[in-house]
């Protein structure tokens, strides 16, 4: 694939060339195109470098072949890494003062935005309506990651991992969502595109679905002052209420115990057992099109809660704990649902393997045993997936779609199984 690299002249332009790496190494020609203020932060000698191809940002170099015109007809995908508030404004106004302007204003194939910039910039009006412009024609403009910035600030605005970048653009390739660009001409923009020049939002692909979430670890009490928990931060599901919400959904949460904050602007409510879950859960699924359990709910809870602290005690033997079932909240969402196969149903299955079956097979397994639509694997330990940033993921389909592995962070991993969804619902 012939790969435009556009550079923002941003901080986080050193990070492109790890992308630039990835590219390479998956065997794609890429061309850098940084503008002039990225060369103040990243040398011309390493895009040429890396990229193993000469290097320019002027529209009066190599004029014979016309290359502020041919490099955008050649590409089969243009990334802009980091895309800075100034590149977006230009890029949106259709400004052509430099070569990546240029090319970004010839080229068809599909455009990724990867923003990074502070978060005032990011969320200033100008730069809000300048997202949109893109996105309502047809660009993707890739939401940046929350963390640290540039300096002692942190919020949204940071670049996201180049390997999540890379996982973002090729799962978008693979599953169709990064898509050329449409050659509307003004007046005659087929249903559904956009007229070039408006300012429409890009609704999403889950625009107008409800989307309910269910996360964190619920707590079952044993006295006033105990419980028995587990070790889930609702990281995830958190993760998936953004991407969720990202994709133009309707999110409702439910969120057991979590050690993150909830999305501003997501509704939510709070339970603390799997008995207080079951009961939010299976109403606020009946009113949803899609329900994610991504909630780590105690298969058991003790069969008895005291009234007061129980105490040790010399003249008495040391309590022993007798724990009864849990209902299965999953298996009773899937038997609630109506006859249309709404809503569509996602579960979670973490898994250690043992000496009786690995984890595959103990998640194709329960698959076919709670009958959701999705199951999403997850490998699980003491150090691995709960409260860690990274997760490693296979989503498993009974409509009998390939399993689809993911490795990264669990805001990439959410994005995965988003478009697994949306896929899904568009059959
Ligand atoms: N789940 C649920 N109600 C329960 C237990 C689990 O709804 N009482 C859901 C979880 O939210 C998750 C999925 O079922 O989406 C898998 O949970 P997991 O605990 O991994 O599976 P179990 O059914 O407990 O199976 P096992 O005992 O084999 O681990």
């Amino acid at each position: 694939m012939r790969i435009i690299l556009g550079v923002g002249g941003g901080i986080a332009a050193y990070k492109s060339a790890s992308l630039l790496r990835l590219f390479k190494e998956a065997g794609h020609h890429v061309t850098v195109i940084p503008t002039d203020a990225a060369e103040k932060f990243v040398g011309r000698a390493t895009w040429e470098a890396l990229s193993g191809n000469p290097v320019s940002n002027s529209v009066f170099d190599d004029v014979e072949s016309v290359n502020h015109v041919r490099l955008g007809q050649e590409a089969d995908l243009v990334v802009v890494c980091p895309a800075t508030a100034d590149l977006l404004a230009r890029a949106a106004a259709g400004l052509a003062g430099d070569l990546l302007t240029n090319t970004l204003l010839v080229a068809t194939a599909p455009v990724v935005f990867v923003p990074a910039m502070h978060t005032e910039m990011w969320m200033h009006p100008a730069t809000v309506a300048n997202v949109a412009t893109l996105r309502s024609r047809g660009s993707t403009v890739m939401d940046p990651a929350v963390g640290r910035l540039t300096g002692k600030d942190t919020g949204p605005g940071r670049l996201p991992e180049p390997a999540d970048i890379y996982d973002f653009i090729t799962g978008g390739l693979a599953d169709g969502t990064l898509q050329q660009r449409p050659t509307a001409v003004p007046g005659s923009a087929a249903p559904g595109t956009s007229v070039p020049g408006t300012a429409t939002l890009d609704p999403g692909p889950l625009a107008g679905k409800r989307v309910l979430i269910t996360a964190g670890g619920t707590r079952e009490p044993l006295d006033p002052v105990r419980f028995l928990g587990n070790r889930s931060s609702g990281k995830q599901g958190m993760a998936l209420a953004r991407a969720a919400a990202a994709a133009g959904a309707e999110v409702e949460l439910i969120a057991a115990h979590i050690e993150v904050a909830i999305p501003d602007g997501i509704k939510s409510s709070s339970v603390e057992t799997a008995l207080d879950l079951r009961e939010a859960t299976l109403e606020a699924a009946a009113r949803s099109d899609v329900v994610i359990m991504a909630a780590a709910v105690a298969d058991f809870r003790p069969a008895e809660v005291t009234d007061s602290k129980i105490k040790k005690r010399d003249d008495a033997a040391d309590p022993v704990i007798t724990l009864v079932r849990n209902p299965d909240i999953l298996v009773e969402v899937v038997q609630q649902r109506g006859t249309d196969g709404t809503p569509l149903i996602v579960g979670f299955a973490a898994e250690t393997g043992d000496d009786r079956g690995n984890v595959l097979d103990y998640a194709l397994s329960k698959l076919e045993r709670k009958g959701c639509d999705l199951l999403v694997l997850n490998r699980v330990g003491r150090d691995l997936v709960f409260g860690q940033d990274d997760t490693e993921i296979t989503v498993l389909a009974r409509s009998g779609a390939e399993p689809q592995s993911h490795r990264g962070s669990k805001d990439s991993a959410a994005a995965t199984v988003i478009r697994r969804i949306v896929a899904e619902l568009s059959g």
